[in-house]
Parts: C-alpha cells; structure tokens; sequence
C-alpha cells in the first residue's frame, strides 16, 4: 500500500504543507518518500519529515511500500520521463509493466528505477510526442492491466492529471485549492467536500476547476460528496502514542455506534437484518483484526441459531461456495484491503449479495456494497486496529441481538471505562510480557476469536512472538513449548471448566499465567484482570480491550515505535 497526494492551489502553498498531507497517509506505507514541486524532486528514504518552506502552486507527493525494487531513493516515487518534464507518483501493481518497459526500451527509453511505477512517466513522454494528453491517458487505460491510482504532471504547466483502476483516488474540494489523495484522511481537516473516482475514470484538475472523464475520454458528471468527520480525532493530544488515545476513546465511540444503528443508521440496520433472514448461507470476509471481529460475530450468532461462516479474505476464493442466496458480508476497517477486494469481486461474479461494515466513508469496498454500515470509529491513525475493533464486534453483538442474544448494550461503554480504569494495573502485567521470547494466549468458544487478536496485537506492535490459540488444541502439540516462566495469558469466560483445566495445566508446567476474566472466584488470584460482567458478549469486547493494554504497555516498555507499521525493508523482492 502506498499513499499520494496532488495539490494544485490558487495561492502558494510551501512544501510542508504538501508534507503534512503527505504524513497524514503514512499509514498506507512509509519505507520511503518523494515529491516534487514546480521547484524540486525530493526523494528520501525513511520516515516523512515535515519540513521546507518552498513555495509552490501545484505539487505531487507519494509515501511508499515497496512491491517492485528494494527501497532506495532511486526507487522512491515520484518517476520522471526522460526530459523529465513529466513526473508521476503511482500507488498500486502494473501487471504487464514487462512488457511496456520492453517496448519503450526499443524506443530508447532509459529507465533508472526498478519500479513497475517508472515505465508510466515513459509511457506518457512517449505518447505525447504526436497525441494530446486525454489519447494519451485513453490508451494507457487501454493497454495496460493492473491496478492503479496515479497523477501526472507535466513541466510548466499548472494541471494534475488523475487515474484510477482499483487502488483508491478522491479529490478533496478546498477553499482556494484542489487535492487528491488516496483518502479522505488526507484532506478531511479542510474539507467535507469530495468527489470520488470510480474505476477506469480520470480528471484533469486545475487550481479552480476539475474535469471528469471515462475511459473513452467523454466528459462524465460527477457528484460532490459531503462527508461527516470528527476533525480533532487526528491530533494526538497528551498521550504518549495515538495506540493509546485510541484506546482510550473506545467508550465514546462504542456509544456514538449504537445510538446511530438506532437512529440515523436504523434504516440500513434493519435491511441488514432483513438480508439476514433473507439469505441462505451468510459468509464474513475479512483480514486481520476485522477477521477477528467476524469470528467473534459469528460466534455471537452461532449462539442463537443463526449460522455464519468467517473466511480469511486472501483465501476466500479457496473455501467458499458462494452463489445468488449468499450474502457476503465485509468487514473493513479502512474499506480498501486488496484481499477483501479481491473476495468481494469474486463474490460479485458468482451473484452473491454484498454487505459491507466499514470505518472510512466511500472506501472502495463501502461503494461496491449494495448496503454498507459505517461504524463510526472516527479515524485510527496508529497501525493497530483498536477502536475500530470495539465497534466492529459492538455491531455485530447489535446484530446478534435482534435474533436474540441477551445482552445489555446500554452500560458497554461505562463497562470499557471501568477497565481504563484500570490501566496502571495492567501495565504491570504488559511490562511483565515484554521480557518474554514467546506468549501463549489461550481461550475458548467466545474468548477463541479474543486470543487471536490479543496475539496479533502483541505480534504488531511489540514484536514478540505470540500464539492465540484454542485452549483445547495445547494437548495436541503446542503444550510441548510451556515450561517454566513461559507467559500464557487465559481468557476465562464465567467458570468455564475447560479452560480453567487448560489453564491449570499449563500452570503445572511453570507457565507464569496471566488470566483475564469475568469470574468473581478468580478476582483476587495474583495477575488477574478481572472483569465486571456476567455477559457473553460484552466479556468477549471488554477482554480484548484488556489484552489491547497489554500489548501497548508491552511494546512501550520495549521502546518500539507503537504507531507505525514495522519498516519491511528487508523483506522485499527486488524484481
Ligand atoms: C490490525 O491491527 C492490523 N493493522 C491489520 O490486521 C488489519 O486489521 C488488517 O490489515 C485489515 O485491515 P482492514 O480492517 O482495514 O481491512
């Protein structure tokens, strides 16, 4: 994933502005990054620095993960042609780049890079030798396979030129200027106001004007969009990581969700209950922390009658039979993940129906949804999901209920305020694990999908190893690793008997063990969180927000850079 941003503006802005935009996607990727202005072409590998005072009117800007070529300032973005008078940044994969960077070898074309993305600023360089720069853009819509979002700019001339094939390009409406960026992030302090590319589109945008076109280069009418966000979300305010000030707004935002499925979003809540009822088979298509929201959910459904199916998007493909009585439900937090994309299309094909539960308004999987529900996280800037998981699992706990789940929804947020409450107690207990090599988190049923995700975010942002498996497989294999000292976290639910015998065992064997759980027997035995709520499906939530603690006060004390992806430099292919 990779992040870009074009400005074109009626007054100077200097090249920090365009770095700030520019920072406020580095979420997508930040291995290395470039920009250039009507000035400069800067190209840095490492984190982005907000800096410079250039002045400027138009400016392109890319933040980089790299896919093609090892991460050096020569395969930092953006690209140039030749004469370099044209200049490009690109996020996504140009499939037949080969064959394109053959052909324009043969025209003499000298390339620098080893990037897919440089053969575009050739492309266009040699296009524009007898072609205007709409049969240049139609051709290249034309001939090439892949997936993109890319803007061009040519030497001396005051436009942007914007195109999008499945990675995700919006255009930012801004008193005195134009951006496009890969999301609204980018922009959303300055604007409510976007229009969004859909696939095989491009525009040509000045600092006043915008102009729409389709693939065949004919003029399309646009609508604007006003999206609603909590601006003061973006700024990290007092706390240490935005890790932690997410966490620490999960009660508002839990609270926020519910009211909305009961008010402004009660009508696309109810059609998906509908759909529910409707649908034969109901399969969860997701990744990572959302993937664990979707157990989770399925879990909570399991429990009364409904039967669900939650599949790892990337294999989606590989286990589900899917057809016209399917209903596919996405779970997104950022509502771009390629894998789930790839899944929902795949399910397109075979005429499921498609639901989406998303965070970030008219993402790319929101739009190919025929209903989508937003869960109001407001926006995580810190890599690991955690807000966003609370209000994932909240909705589909919400969900749950209406086929009959008893559960209490009206006190969660009190509840997750209860356990940050407590937050000094369990960074004790994160402290504790961040001397560990290996951390073993054991639950059952409920606490399963808990687990998993408590072992994804000690994995994500402390780098130690983790396993998160079901208390029952230990005896199959993995027991062999407990010995003395080895930490295992144990998710008991009420006083489950299996996983209260799990966890003797592996205290038999000199695990030191950490319990989270609702059972007020268990509430004074040393390292214990203890949980005020007799509720299934509240425990499940309020667990994982304990071991979301634990992993952050984990990583602090290791000193890792909680908030951002860890830089995998060395783990790309040079191809
Ligand atoms: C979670 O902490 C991760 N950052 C990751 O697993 C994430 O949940 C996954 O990549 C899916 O992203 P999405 O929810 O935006 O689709």
């Amino acid at each position: 994933m990779c992040g870009i941003i074009g400005i074109v503006s009626k007054k100077d802005f200097t090249s920090k502005f365009l770095l700030e935009r520019l920072k406020r996607l580095e979420y997508r990727g930040y291995d290395s990054y470039g920009y250039y202005d009507s000035r400069d072409l800067k190209k840095y590998v490492g984190e982005i620095i907000v800096a410079g005072e250039n002045k400027s009117r138009i400016g392109i800007a890319h933040t980089r993960w790299a896919t093609h070529g090892g991460v050096t300032e020569t395969n930092a973005h953006p690209h140039l042609s030749c004469d370099k008078d044209i200049v490009i940044v690109h996020n996504g994969i140009l499939e037949n780049f080969k064959e394109l960077k053959e052909e324009l070898i043969r025209k003499n074309h000298k390339f620098v890079s080893e990037t897919d993305s440089e053969v575009i600023a050739h492309y266009f360089e040699e296009g524009l030798r007898n072609k205007d720069i709409k049969e240049v853009i139609t051709g290249f819509l034309r001939e090439t396979k892949g997936t993109f979002a890319i803007l061009v700019m040519i030497k001396d001339k005051e436009e942007i030129y914007a195109l999008k094939r499945d990675s995700p390009l919006v255009l930012g409406i801004c008193k005195d200027m134009n951006i496009l960026a890969s999301d609204i992030y980018a922009f959303s302090d300055l604007t409510n106001k976007a229009v969004l590319f859909d696939n095989d589109e491009f525009a040509i945008i000045t600092k006043d004007n915008y102009k729409f076109f389709n693939k065949n280069g004919r003029v399309i009418r646009k609508p604007i969009k006003k999206f609603v966000w909590e601006q003061e979300e973006s700024e990290k305010q007092e706390y240490k990581h935005y890790m932690l000030k997410e966490i620490s707004e999960e009660a508002d935002v839990v609270k926020r969700l519910l009211f909305s499925l009961d008010n402004e979003q009660k009508t696309g809540f109810d059609k998906l209950i509908n759909l529910i009822k409707e649908s034969k088979k109901i399969i969860f298509a997701s990744c990572g922390t959302s993937y664990h929201a979707s157990l989770l959910g399925a879990y909570y459904l399991h429990q009364v009658g409904v039967e669900a199916q939650t599949l790892i998007a990337s294999e989606f493909k590989h286990f589900a039979n899917i057809d016209s009585d399917t209903l596919v439900i996405a779970i997104s937090q950022s509502g771009e993940t390629m894998d789930v994309i790839d899944a929902l299309k795949y399910a397109k094909e075979n005429n499921a129906k498609i639901v989406s539960i998303v965070n970030v308004p008219f993402s790319t999987i929101q739009r190919m949804s025929e209903l989508s529900l937003n869960i109001l996280a407001g926006q995580e800037v810190c890599v690991a999901s955690t807000k966003a998981f609370v209000n994932q699992a909240a909705l589909l706990l919400r969900v749950a209920q209406e086929f009959g789940f008893r559960v209490n929804l009206t006190n969660l947020a009190e509840k997750i305020k209860d356990l940050l409450d407590k937050k000094d107690e369990i960074r004790r207990l994160g402290e504790r694990i961040a001397e560990s090599r290996d951390v073993y988190i054991i639950g059952r049923g409920l606490t399963y999908p808990v687990a998993r995700e408590i072992a994804l975010k000690i994995k994500e942002i402390s780098y130690i190893h983790a396993e998160g498996m079901m208390g029952g497989e230990l005896k199959h294999g993995t027991i062999a690793l407990i010995e003395e000292g080895t930490p295992v976290i144990s998710l008991i639910n009420n006083n489950d008997p299996d996983i209260i015998s799990n966890t003797r065992e592996v205290e038999a064997r000199g695990a030191k063990v950490i319990i989270i759980t609702n059972n007020k027997d268990l509430e004074k035995k040393k390292n214990t969180i203890h949980i005020r709520t007799g509720n299934d499906g509240k425990f499940g939530i309020l667990a994982t927000v304990a071991g979301q603690l634990i992993a952050y006060y984990a990583a602090d004390k290791l000193g890792r850079p909680v908030d951002k992806p860890r830089n995998l430099a060395k783990c790309c292919t040079v191809k």
